[in-house]
């Protein structure tokens, strides 16, 4: 089973992701996390996307797409995968569905409106270690910049400054946003309504799944 979760930056589709993968037992795949992997262990492939990222801009297609070429090749992904923050252009909606292999069975929408957009995203902190995502207001971890998982140092992304939101949100709305009617059309979208508790939120992409079987 191949999913994409979509929505705008901070909708929660890393949060839910990591829910979702833990039902079905397929990976998480995160082309932000990815990136961010590359960054941190100074791959050439990092440095050329860092000033990019930290804008707020989109990553090119061609990178992106090497990137997921080669990550939905590994063994756990034979069976599926959750695609996270993938694709985020029509080019890129269009070399997945050419993948060998690769049958998109639903499309999750998770719609926030941009008011709890910059909200959401400005109180994110990751830890740095496990990659667990909190909220300094939502979903605070017991000890301030210490992970509740793992006990790992948590920090804020470079690109969640109000600056740097407001362009991906531009960037959402022009690249990604589009994909909401391609995928419409081809009959997979479930739009979800990503505001509220986080549980209650999973409950109902938990439902909009089982609808679809
Ligand atoms: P990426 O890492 O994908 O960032 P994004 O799409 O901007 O999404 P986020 O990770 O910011 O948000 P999310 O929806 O996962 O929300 P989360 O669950 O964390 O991409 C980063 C950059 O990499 C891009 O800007 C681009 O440069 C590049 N890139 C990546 N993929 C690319 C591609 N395919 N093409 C080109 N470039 C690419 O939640 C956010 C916060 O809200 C958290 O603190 C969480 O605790 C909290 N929260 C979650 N749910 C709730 C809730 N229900 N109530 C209250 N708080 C909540």
């Amino acid at each position: 089973m191949f999913l994409v979760m979509l929505g705008a930056p901070g909708a929660g589709k890393g949060t839910q992701a990591k829910y979702l993968q833990a039902d079905l037992g397929i990976p998480q795949v995160s082309t932000g996390d990815m990136l961010r992997a590359a960054r941190k262990e100074g791959t050439e492939l990092g440095e050329r996307v860092q000033a990019v990222m930290d804008a707020g801009q989109l990553v090119s297609d061609e990178i992106i797409l090497d990137l997921i070429r080669h990550r939905v090749a590994q063994p756990d992904a034979s069976n599926g995968a959750i695609f996270d923050g993938f694709p985020r252009t029509l080019a890129q909606a269009e070399a997945l569905g050419a993948l060998d292999g690769v049958e998109i069975s639903g499309v999750l929408l998770i719609d926030v409106p941009d008011d709890f957009i910059v909200d959401r995203l400005s109180g994110r902190r990751t830890c740095r270690q496990c990659g667990t995502m909190s909220h300094v207001s939502y979903a605070p971890t017991s000890v301030e910049g210490v992970c509740d998982v793992c006990g790992g140092e948590t920090y804020q992304r470079a690109d969640d400054n109000e600056e740097s939101i407001r362009k991906r949100m531009v960037e959402y709305r022009e690249k990604t946003e589009p994909l909401v009617k391609y995928y419409s059309e081809k009959g997979v979208l479930r739009k979800i309504d990503g505001v509220g508790e986080v549980a209650d939120v999973t409950s109902r992409l938990r439902a909009a799944l089982e609808q679809r079987s």
